[in-house]
């Protein structure tokens, strides 16, 4: 991509020719697929039907911010509770590629219904290169199954529509800011959410752990910036892991959870480095999910993997 205002125009009229009715638009509140969302507006007006998706799944006020930030778009769009639907689909499911598989199909099933409702078949999805070819799109192994390009699944009528396949993350970034979206800058985050923050099976438990270490994480990265204690990076985050480990809280012993704190650089997400955030910073964040957790966390861990070898989601 060259030049932003001309790659939309040209969406504009690629979105207008695949969708000849009404479409289903996947607006999960993260840039690519908000990009997308407010292409398929400007090209398809009234006919373009954002779903928002509560999976269960999110960080903490992500709800509330994802409504801020569409209504800043000027993007109408409907919220779907599904959370129940999400973790049934998640119970005693360890691998992270089968997690993968089960989010995307259960994703298929709400589209799927909204679709019937609207009588269209068209899916408007805010997939970028990176997502298939990491999925093995190009020839290479399959790194991860990004949870949006599992495929259409046998039995949904689903056809899908990509307007920024082709693009990078810094070219959809760019690609933001001409159609005016604020918080273009804002850190990306996997559509499978929490679910690969919580290394191996998924319950209400394990979520909320993960969901307030990565507030935490996001909150006091934030702060740090904010004080200029480091430069902004790319992506800050927490793991709750599946180790269990010994701690100490007054006089008991606690056999809990270790937490691993994620902080990474990189341009286009296939390759990151692990930034070294400063000591202070790391104590702060260590002190905070073990008080916020008391019991439940008692081992906070910090990740100084580069990608390659790790990719930045430890799953
Ligand atoms: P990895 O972990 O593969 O992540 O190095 C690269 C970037 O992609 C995000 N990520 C995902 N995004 N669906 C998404 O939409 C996914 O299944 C997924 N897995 C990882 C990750 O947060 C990082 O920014």
């Amino acid at each position: 991509m060259n030049d932003p205002k001309q790659f939309v125009a040209q969406a504009i009229d690629k979105l207008r020719a695949a969708v000849p009715g009404p479409a289903v638009v996947a607006a999960s509140g993260g840039i690519d697929s908000t990009a997308a969302a407010v292409l398929a507006e400007r090209a398809l007006g009234d006919r373009a039907h954002a779903i928002f998706v509560d999976t269960g799944l999110l960080r903490a006020g992500e709800v509330e911010r994802v409504d801020r930030l569409f209504r800043q778009s000027g993007l109408a769009y409907r919220r779907v509770e599904a959370s129940e639907q999400f973790l049934n689909a998640l119970r005693g499911v360890r691998d992270p590629e089968r997690k993968r598989r089960r989010i995307g199909a259960e994703f298929v099933h709400v589209f799927d219904a909204q679709a019937r409702e609207l009588g269209t078949d068209r899916l408007v999805q805010g997939t970028i290169a990176p997502d298939w070819i990491e999925s093995g799109g190009a020839l290479r192994d399959t790194i991860k199954t990004h949870h949006n390009v599992g495929g259409i699944p046998k039995g949904s009528r689903l056809v899908l529509v990509e307007p920024l396949r082709d693009l990078y993350k810094d070219e959809v970034r760019a690609v933001a800011r001409e159609l005016g979206i604020p918080e273009a800058e804002r850190q990306p985050f996997p559509g499978p959410g929490l679910a690969v923050r919580v290394e191996g099976a998924v319950d209400r438990e394990r979520l909320r752990r993960a969901r307030v270490a990565n507030a935490v994480v996001e909150e006091e990265i934030d702060r740090a910036v904010a004080a200029r204690e480091l430069e902004r990076p790319w992506q800050y985050f927490a793991v709750l892991l599946e180790a269990k480990t010994v701690g100490v809280t007054g006089d008991n012993r606690v056999h809990g959870d270790a937490v691993s704190v994620r902080v990474v650089d990189s341009v286009d997400a296939m390759t990151a480095t692990a930034v070294p955030v400063p000591a202070a910073v790391l104590a702060r964040i260590a002190q905070r999910i073990t008080r916020e957790l008391p019991g439940e966390v008692v081992r906070v861990l910090y990740d100084v993997t580069d990608k390659p070898p790790a990719t930045i989601e430890w799953e």
